[in-house]
């Protein structure tokens, strides 16, 4: 029985509104001078660079900017940007964004330290040793990939969604400003937002450590269930129930950024040690092929997946139903259990997340196909509290279908 866990983060973690104005101190702390950001001209357009460039110029740092970013990004994307990045020669990444952009920004760190091209370090620890110094600050909450471990690349010759699981790609710094949210649209407060919530459930739903079920021999970046995980998926969870309405029904609302921005670097810490399950091993297939948000393709399939393992986690359940605020005095488990599915479907509704698959425009005649491709993504998979074989993944797409 393997009952040892460990915990990791970015290095350094500096979080409230208007931390930007301290990223040139950070960056010169840590003897950074040329400095080369990862966006996108929608991050830019919304004025996001300006905190970070005027922080960067103050302290002398140069900066160049690298603007080809683009949501779910592709492998092709991050060639482009790693060429980039290499014609200036940094001493540093920075990622500017959401996660689509971080993600960029660590594939750019880690192929300037290690050579060759993105598709070599798919999988899992195939990243060799430290990367570039990596700062990342995001401008969406929800990803939690400014702390994390992974990255996701859209392959698009094979229609999936493709992970870079290491905790070498673990930032150096995670700059976390809330102020940079404010800028988001609806939609992507609630993509985003609810993509935390999915983290946090998949990690406090998860297989318990004691059990996780990792072949001999083989090392992984989630570790399953525990002590520390739980605590802070369970603030994750609390947060995202009290604050992701609000932030998607206001945008100005600086509280509910602030426990979003929260909330989604909780997630990140909780699933990215933890692990996430069986709802991202179904969006890695549905995002690829239809081209969705991960968000919205997480928290469409998020109560179909709580309720195939309803039977695996009930306790667990009971208490997320708590946590997001529904009354559970005087219920069994299994019928608190029902409410935390309950309570994330009216979520879900009431932020505007798609309720079913065809409405992201997925045919029947897909859905095996779908299954089949998740089954293959057991770094994942056995993260799942209750196993699933490909008849039970395709049966939870057909019900959310
Ligand atoms: N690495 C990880 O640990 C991890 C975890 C979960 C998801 N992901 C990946 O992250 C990506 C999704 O990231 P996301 O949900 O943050 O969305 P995103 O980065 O794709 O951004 C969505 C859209 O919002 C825009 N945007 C971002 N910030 C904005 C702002 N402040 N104002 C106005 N517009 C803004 C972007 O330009 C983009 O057009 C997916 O590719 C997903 O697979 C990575
Ligand atoms: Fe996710």
């Amino acid at each position: 029985m393997r009952t040892v866990w460990t915990f990791h983060s970015a290095t350094e973690l500096i979080f409230g509104p208007n931390a930007c104005a301290d990223l040139g101190d950070a960056a010169r702390r840590h003897g950074l001078r040329r400095v080369f950001v990862v966006t996108d001209p929608v991050v830019l357009q919304a004025g996001c660079i300006d905190p970070v460039h005027a922080a960067l110029s103050q302290d002398g740092i140069e900066v160049e900017i690298f603007a080809g970013g683009e949501p779910e990004p592709s492998l092709k994307a991050a060639e482009k940007a790693i060429e980039a990045g290499r014609a200036f020669g940094p001493d540093a990444v920075l990622g500017l964004g959401g996660g689509s952009n971080l993600d960029l920004s660590k594939m750019v760190a880690v192929v300037l330290r290690h050579g060759g091209a993105p598709r070599d370090y798919v999988g899992e620890n195939k990243v060799p040793g430290p990367v570039l110094p990596l700062i990342c600050v995001p401008t969406t909450a929800g990803t939690g990939s400014e702390v994390s471990a992974a990255t996701v690349l859209t392959d698009t010759d094979n229609q999936i969604k493709v992970g870079i699981l290491s905790n070498f790609l673990r930032p150096l710094i995670a700059l976390v400003d809330p102020l940079l949210t404010l800028t988001c649209p609806p939609k992507v407060t609630a993509d985003s937002g609810i993509d935390a919530l999915t983290h946090a459930v998949e990690a406090y739903t998860a297989v318990d450590n004691a059990h996780f079920p990792l072949p001999p021999g083989e090392r992984s970046v989630y570790q399953g269930r525990n002590p520390f995980g739980d605590m802070i998926a369970e603030q994750a969870i609390e947060l995202v129930g009290r604050f992701l309405r609000r932030a998607v029904k206001d945008g100005q609302d600086h509280e509910a950024r602030k426990g979003m921005a929260l909330a989604a670097v909780l997630g990140g810490l909780a699933f990215s040690n933890v692990g996430v399950a069986a709802v991202h091993a179904l969006e890695y297939p549905v995002g690829g092929a239809v081209h969705c948000s991960h968000g919205a393709g997480n928290g469409l399939l998020l109560p179909y997946v709580m309720r195939f393992n309803q039977p695996a986690c009930q306790p667990q359940l009971a208490r997320i139903a708590a946590l997001l605020g529904e009354d559970v005095s005087g219920l069994d488990d299994a019928a608190a259990a029902d409410r935390a599915v309950a309570a994330v479907e009216r979520l879900r509704a009431d932020i505007g997340i798609p309720l079913r698959l065809r409405d992201l425009g997925v045919r029947e005649d897909q859905l095996r196909t779908f299954a089949e491709k998740a089954i293959k993504i057991q770094r994942v998979l056995r993260v799942n509290p209750r196993p699933t074989t490909t008849d039970d993944l395709e049966g939870i797409l057909r019900a959310a279908f």
